[in-house]
């Protein structure tokens, strides 16, 4: 008989076994982990917003007027009046025509591809696209072509050689692991020429990225066209949870029909509505923590250039650092754990073989002080044993 206790020592002597930190206490700056005070270099929080008064307020209140959960699947008898004014919202902070909520950035891609992609499509999508992506393309059962990180000549030899009838095209905005920005003017002129839907998934620069945090079409100077759909997460800048999906109204409403893990599934919680509906007023009013989190992204991709512990190729908040073995990476940064800083590493399979590397992220609520500290016991970890 298989041997599932086999199979998790296979997974421990590889050094791929996941052990997960128990953080206690409110997300922020400073965290603590495993029952130690460290310095937060790890979440995905990038402003600093998920344990901001206002938003604890506006959650709180909700969950008084509403209770707590939503009850129901949205189209069962689960939407509540807190969802259509986070989509509104939603649609008055991107100037997009349309926008659904989805459960999680997961689901949101489950969701939109399956929904969007079958048999007859061809997806292309990017060597790096993020885990929920690449499933949701195997569920769809649609023809996967990936082509080169970022490439987009790559990309236009693909769409060249395709005989699909229905094409889709799909890009992270901001690369997860790499910090990279998508090429997206380029790709989205691709899209056009080829008649194929283009799918931004934008979960790591909606809040971040442009003038206004709307995101990576902000920052490349390019519109939400009718051939595009974006997806964004909740849960990372804006410091909730959730996600939502925006574009044109027929995409919209084909999503509400189609999409089985959006159908399938009980509505988000009102509160966690109420709390990602303040922080878009954060956002929207607030355009000092975007600014002093490029201020910190600045500071610190210059230090870790001066320490000499590796290449940053990254333009943005996510500074990964390559160690290479997954052995190696998980020591480093439980050494830089010992000095009391946080920053996760990170192994197969969310990066590829050989390329273990330590993930670090930057936060508008970060001080100098703080990334000074990091930066010294970054240096004297990787002297140790990178
Ligand atoms: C590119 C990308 N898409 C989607 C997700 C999933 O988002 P969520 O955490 O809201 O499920 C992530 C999160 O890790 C991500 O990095």
């Amino acid at each position: 008989m298989f041997s599932y206790s086999d199979e998790l020592e296979k997974l421990d002597r590889a050094g791929l076994k996941r052990n997960p930190r128990v953080i206690t206490g409110p997300q922020g700056a400073r965290v603590i982990v495993d029952n130690k005070p460290a310095l937060q270099l790890s979440s995905n929080d990038y402003l600093g917003l998920a344990s901001n008064p206002l938003l604890k307020e506006a959650a709180i209140k909700s969950i008084e007027k509403y209770g707590t959960g939503a009850g129901a699947s949205r189209l069962v008898t689960g939407t509540m009046d807190a969802h259509i004014e986070l989509e509104e919202k939603i649609k008055s902070f991107t100037k997009a025509p349309s926008a659904l909520l989805f459960n999680s950035g997961y689901n949101a891609n489950l969701s939109c591809i399956t929904a969007l992609a079958g048999r007859a499509t061809e997806v292309f999508s990017d060597k790096l696209n993020h885990a929920s992506i690449i499933d949701a393309c195997v569920l769809s059962r649609a023809k996967l072509t990936r082509f080169l990180h970022a490439d987009v000549n790559a990309l236009e030899r693909a769409l060249k050689k395709s005989v699909a009838k229905k094409k889709i095209i799909i890009t992270e905005g901001v690369f997860s692991m790499e910090g990279t920005v998508a090429p997206l003017g380029e790709m989205a002129m691709l899209a056009k020429k080829h008649g194929a839907l283009f799918i931004i998934d934008d979960a790591h620069g909606f809040g971040v990225l442009g003038q206004n945090g709307r995101g990576v079409l902000e920052y490349c100077g390019a519109q939400l066209e009718p051939f595009m759909l974006c997806i964004a997460t909740l849960g990372k800048a804006v410091g909730s949870f959730g996600a939502f999906a925006v574009g044109e109204k027929e995409i919209i409403d084909l999503l509400v029909s189609k999409a089985r893990p959006f159908i399938f599934t009980t509505a988000l919680p009102p509160a966690v509505c109420a709390a990602s509906i303040k922080a878009l007023e954060i956002m929207a009013t607030m355009p000092e923590l975007r600014r002093r989190l490029w201020e910190n992204i600045a500071f610190l991709k210059k230090g870790l250039a001066s320490a000499g512990v590796g290449d940053i190729t990254s333009k943005t908040q996510i500074l990964p650092l390559i160690v290479g073995s997954a052995d190696k990476t998980m020591q480093v940064s439980a050494a830089l754990l010992e000095k009391g800083v946080f920053i996760q590493g990170i192994r197969p399979p969310t990066v590829p073989e050989n390329t273990s590397r330590l993930r670090i992220t930057v936060s508008a609520v970060h001080s100098r002080e703080d990334l000074s500290f990091a930066l010294t016991a970054i240096k004297e970890a990787f002297s140790e044993i990178a």
